[in-house]
């Protein structure tokens, strides 16, 4: 019998080295020192061995028990001592793995910079509403009802009097309205048409601006839109005043500019004219001077809309106006 204490010992030791995680001890806890464990069975049966046996038998078993258990202890602690400095086998020069970060989309970005531009002139920010009246988005910028000009500028009709505003020029008289002269302000949004193709889309962006003061003369518009393209492409880039016509302003004149893939040479993108057209503007029309309550005889300004898009399309190269809602990241994480 003492030679079966002998060997449950021997063989529980040996399992003990060989436990690999606190698991395996466990495992090894439970099958000596566990209800029906082995140590736990010859105790039990001691009464079968001969009476002079007994003592010692009991005595030796109980020794074993306590080693046991202090041994599988200390192996659980060794086990987690170990777990823990492992934690210093971690190689801490490796670059971290950092989380995606986002961007503003490059609209959002072109927006900023322009408005940047102008702030710096001395232009405050005024805003409008998308959904506008026809009073602000037509009637109050010279094109009454049934002006063939309504026509390049068809739009959604929410009712027969409020539409999903085509431009941004509605900020005009609704900021005229609200501050007598004199008056700097840009105004940056969302506009919409009936409009889909390869360079439209039924919504897109302008910035509108608007100046008006004692002595404000077309001088004063060249200049600051020359400021304007010179800082957003650079100092080389030349600018042309081409005669057009917008109900809203006399005279009118719509900007090109010596196109920036080409340098002037001709290509694809500037239909091998050497120009792109950038903005529309104009000296304020008397008649929305009229509108908002403005005396014609002391005051004139001059306004112009630029095309958001259209600007970054010329800024980056993007050659589809389509790829800026397409929501595709590839595109999206180049800006
Ligand atoms: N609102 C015009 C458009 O969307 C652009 C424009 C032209 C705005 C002349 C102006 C301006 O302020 O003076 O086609």
């Amino acid at each position: 019998m003492q030679n079966s204490i002998a060997d449950i010992e021997k063989e529980a030791l040996e399992n003990i080295e060989k436990a690999e995680s606190s698991e395996a001890l466990e495992l090894v806890s439970t099958r000596y020192l566990g209800r029906k464990g082995e140590l736990t069975g010859f105790l039990r049966n001691i009464s079968s061995l001969p009476e002079a046996d007994r003592p010692d038998a009991g005595k030796n078993a109980n020794l074993l028990k306590v080693k046991l258990e202090s041994l599988i202890q200390q192996a659980v602690s060794g086990l987690e001592a170990q777990d823990e400095n492992s934690i210093s086998g971690i190689d801490v020069t490796l670059p971290g793995r950092t989380a995606a970060r986002g961007s503003l989309h490059p609209i959002t970005q072109v927006l900023n910079e322009i408005s940047g531009i102008f702030m710096r002139l001395g232009f405050d920010i005024a805003e409008g509403p998308e959904v506008e009246t026809d009073y602000y988005n037509f009637e109050a910028l010279n094109i009454p009802k049934y002006h063939p000009a309504r026509d390049m500028q068809d739009t959604f009709y929410v009712s027969e009097n409020i539409v999903l505003r085509t431009h941004t020029s509605p900020s005009q008289p609704r900021a005229m309205e609200k501050t007598d002269p004199p008056v700097r302000i840009i105004s940056a949004g969302k506009v919409f048409r009936c409009d889909s193709d390869l360079t439209h889309t039924p919504m897109f962006h302008q910035i509108e601006g608007l100046m008006v003061d004692k002595n404000i003369s077309f001088g004063d518009l060249k200049g600051i839109l020359t400021t304007f393209v010179h800082q957003f492409f650079d100092k080389e880039t030349s600018l042309r005043f081409r005669p057009s016509f917008f109900p809203f302003t006399e005279p009118s004149a719509e900007v090109d500019i010596r196109c920036v893939m080409c340098k002037g040479a001709g290509c694809r993108v500037c239909s091998k004219t050497g120009w792109l057209e950038v903005l529309g503007s104009g000296m304020v029309h008397p008649a929305v001077f009229e509108n908002v309550g403005y005396d014609t005889d002391l005051y004139t300004g001059f306004a112009f809309g630029v095309g958001i898009e259209r600007m970054a399309m010329l800024k980056y190269g993007i050659d589809d106006i389509r790829k800026y809602y397409e929501n595709d990241l590839r595109f999206l994480g180049q800006f």
